[in-house]
């Protein structure tokens, strides 16, 4: 292998110690970051997640509050449910675990998350001020928070010359990491499922951000070589090698033959994952501490602040 792989395990760790330095600050005065998390419904995927975002806050010294609901939830329960959360002193962030059950729609649920509140960055001001390059006074959507992190401890702050191609346009992923990208000058394309000749276009990045959800798209002869490559796919997969109906997860590059081309390569699992927690716990660190007039820390994944 010629790539060095990220440890995200331990850059999440550094995050974390820096939220919990955070967290203490406030603790001088009583206050407890809080963080509610709202699933609805029993995908298995959605709530392992759920419960190590918990689990996660809990660790932090955060008040950590679940709201597990059934999957025959009404639009108007849940519109309750956040409508109490935004009301809640008590509550600095709100999370409600994506995808929703088809029933519910949950652009307008999300929409309706105060801004000040809303730690995963979709609310339309939060996407609004990093859109137009107010990286400070809002909160970014926290995987591509974490995948700059990554992306700042390879190449610096400065991305100046270097072509960056984000497979992916979601609000949740794909164009706030193109948005971050270009903050800090890089040539962004975004591509997506209709962009023509996508290996052409994998080819030229110097930094390739894969998120597209099928497992080992993106193959060694789509990689630049010496590029930083970033999978942000976490697909389960059968894995008969580990015996009869064994599952396995993969990312949406092809870890092993892409790293003999790339020069840095994140894992799956063990990469963005475990960034995307401790990206979820430095927002709410973050709107816990202007709610009480307080400049947040920077989480930049290294102790320089
Ligand atoms: N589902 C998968 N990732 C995420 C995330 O970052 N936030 C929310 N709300 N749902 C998700």
């Amino acid at each position: 292998m010629n790539a060095s792989v990220i440890d995200g395990k331990q850059v999440a760790a550094s995050v974390i110690d820096a939220v919990k330095s955070a967290t203490a600050v406030l603790g001088v005065n009583g206050i407890k970051p809080g963080l509610a998390v709202v699933i609805v419904g029993d995908d298995p995927a959605s709530h392992a997640y759920v419960a190590s975002k918990s689990k996660m806050a809990e660790e932090c010294g955060f008040l950590s509050i679940q709201h597990t609901l059934p999957q025959a939830t009404t639009q108007a329960e849940i519109e309750a449910l956040v409508t109490a959360l935004n009301a809640d002193a008590a509550i600095h962030g709100i999370l409600v675990q994506l995808p929703l059950p088809n029933h519910l729609n949950s652009e307008p649920l999300i929409q309706s998350i105060l801004p000040e509140k809303d730690v995963d960055g979709l609310n339309i001001v939060n996407a609004g001020k990093l859109a137009s390059g107010d990286l400070e006074g809002g909160l970014i959507s926290c995987t591509p928070a974490g995948a700059m992190v990554f992306v700042r401890q390879t190449h610096g702050e400065d991305l100046s010359g270097l072509n960056a191609v984000v497979i992916g346009r979601s609000n949740l992923f794909g164009k706030p990491m193109s948005a971050l990208l270009l903050a800090a000058n890089a040539t962004v394309t975004t591509a997506h499922s209709r962009t023509k000749d996508l290996p052409t276009v994998c080819r030229n990045a110097d930094i390739l951000v894969v998120a597209v959800g099928r497992p080992e798209m993106v193959k060694a002869d789509w990689v630049k070589p010496g590029a930083t490559v970033i999978d942000i796919g976490i697909n389960r997969v059968l894995a008969p090698e580990k015996g009869k109906g064994k599952t396995k997860l993969v990312g949406d590059v092809a870890f092993a033959e892409a790293a003999e081309v790339a020069g840095v390569i994140t894992p799956v699992p063990g990469g963005v994952g475990p960034m995307t927690i401790a990206m979820l716990m430095a927002n709410t660190v973050i709107a816990a501490h202007r709610t009480y007039g307080r400049t947040p820390p920077r989480f930049r994944g290294w102790i320089d602040e």
